[in-house]
């Protein structure tokens, strides 16, 4: 059943008061990886909640306690839990949103405001932190929500809501407060949850719209070196202490080779090869070598064939090297030995690998070869957080329902995509309620989440919300 003409008419007469509201949710600086910002998220929070209201959803903040971050207690944003709706002649449809954003300052390379959204004119972009990642796309459902609202139609489907504000930053609290809502059957406000639908990744490429089954897990580590009692100065101490920055520099270059090879054993070999008809699965996705070039900003590929390199994001884990807490990094020469470092890197996981099952591979590694080195340094390994990859099953209704959507609004068959990030969210979902959880994306590969210059396409703000509600219809419809 496709969605009325009206809905869609709605949408786009009212697309500039829409870009108005994403430009309000894209103010408010919701960091959730900083102490300084945690406030913000909150009164983003709140001012998620407030619109949910406004547009008749009921909803309750779950408070998710505390929890220590740089060195402060910190109260956690809450977990906005909605419903609209219980017919029990119709489907229920949970949808899952983040209305917290990555760090950005315009000294990064920005160039507008990163927290005011600017809607460039010329190329169709609106510019600003959180606008694919995810405001954008929880926008989306607050336009399809108001457009049932003003037009007096009612929703095709029951809905239920779970938006958080801690997703970049580890969703602490949220796996809890999801299986606590789900253990209370009836009296929970998940019972008779018939399919999931999560909103937060990007189209393969710039031009077709796509449907994505799986995503990687990740396990992230922070390798903390420490020695000297404070940082002292290399002239003074130089070729005279163990220094922490040498140490760590020396473990972090074995972790991963300059072509992407993971050199902790285990890893790679953890994950069984691809088949010849897993291989054309990668031939017939519409991709190439620049496609990936262009959304990466420069000519950088691993491989020239396009097989390769979809493969290395899809289907094999990989590990990145993020930074380093402690050292020197500001402008200028400072003669510094930093007395105390923290390297971060991450892995990607894929099936059959889990956090569990590698972190005793990264610990007996990495303590192998700080042995070799017969450093008087105290090397620690920290876990940060992690998360399992998951895979779904696209025959589904749930998928043939967001196919036809998508038919409907763009006139595209969608492309079938594994995702190279993580929510790790989507396999609590999968796990605890049993059903079959979607990955809808709104924006494109080249929107740029987490860098510099964050935008979402205008095109695929409007049509991204017509997807949205049409889904919503093949849903209602669907046997
Ligand atoms: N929206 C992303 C997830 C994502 C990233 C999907 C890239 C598809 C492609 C999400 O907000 C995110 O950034 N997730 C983190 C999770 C991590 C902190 C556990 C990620 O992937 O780095
Ligand atoms: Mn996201
Ligand atoms: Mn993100």
């Amino acid at each position: 059943m496709p969605a009325p003409a009206s809905f869609s008419n709605y949408i786009d007469t009212h697309a500039d008061a829409f870009i108005k509201r994403l430009g309000d949710a894209v103010a408010i600086q919701s960091i959730s990886s900083d102490a300084r910002r945690r406030e913000d998220v909150i009164v983003m929070g709140n001012w998620l909640n407030g619109q949910l209201n406004e547009l008749d959803v009921e909803t309750k903040l779950v408070d998710l306690g505390t929890h220590e971050m740089q060195g402060q207690t910190l109260q956690l944003p809450p977990a906005i839990i909605g419903r609209l709706g219980s017919d029990p002649a119709k489907k229920t449809v949970l949808i899952y949103g983040h209305y917290d954003v990555q760090p950005a300052l315009k000294t990064d390379g920005w160039k507008t405001d990163p927290f005011t959204l600017v809607v460039d004119e010329d190329s169709g972009r609106l510019i600003g932190r959180g606008s694919t990642d995810d405001k954008g796309p929880i926008l989306g459902w607050l336009n399809v929500l108001e457009a049932h609202k003003n037009l007096g139609i009612a929703m095709p489907v029951n809905l239920r809501i779970c938006f958080e504000g801690m997703e970049e930053n580890g969703s602490e609290g949220l796996d809890e407060c999801i299986q606590e809502e789900v253990k209370k059957g009836k009296d929970g406000w998940f019972d008779g949850v018939d399919c999931v639908c999560i909103s937060d990744n990007y189209w393969l490429n710039t031009r077709t719209p796509a449907l994505t089954y799986g995503l990687r897990g990740i396990a992230y580590f922070s390798i903390n070196i420490t020695g000297p009692g404070q940082d002292l100065h290399s002239g003074l101490f130089g070729r005279t202490v163990h220094e922490p920055m040498t140490d760590l520099i020396k473990l972090m270059s074995k972790l991963v080779d300059h072509n992407g090879d993971i050199l902790i054993p285990g890893i790679d070999d953890m994950v069984p090869p691809h088949d010849e008809d897993e291989l054309k699965l990668y031939q017939k996705m519409d991709y190439t070598i620049d496609d990936i070039e262009e959304a990466a900003g420069g000519k950088v590929a691993l491989s020239s064939e396009k097989t390769t390199v979809l493969m290395g994001r899809m289907r094999q884990p990989s590990l990145s090297l993020h930074g380093i807490e402690g050292a020197f990094s500001a402008v200028g020469a400072k003669t510094v030995i930093p007395a105390k470092v923290g390297g971060k890197f991450s892995i990607r996981l894929v099936p059959p690998q889990t956090p569990e099952k590698i972190i005793p591979l990264v610990h007996a590694y990495l303590e192998a070869e700080f042995a070799k080195f017969n450093s008087k340094n105290k090397m620690e390994i920290e876990y940060l957080h992690g998360g399992k990859p998951w895979v779904a099953d696209v025959r589904h209704w749930n998928f043939e329902a967001a196919k036809k959507a998508i038919e409907a609004v763009y006139k595209k068959t969608p492309d079938y995509t594994r995702e190279g990030g993580s929510i790790p969210v989507t396999l609590t979902f999968a796990e605890s309620l049993g059903v079959n959880v979607l990955l809808l994306p709104m924006g494109r590969a080249d929107d740029g989440a987490h860098s510099t210059n964050e935008k979402l396409d205008r095109s695929n703000f409007i049509e991204g919300t017509k997807v949205l509600g049409t889904y919503l219809y093949e849903v209602g419809a669907a046997a």
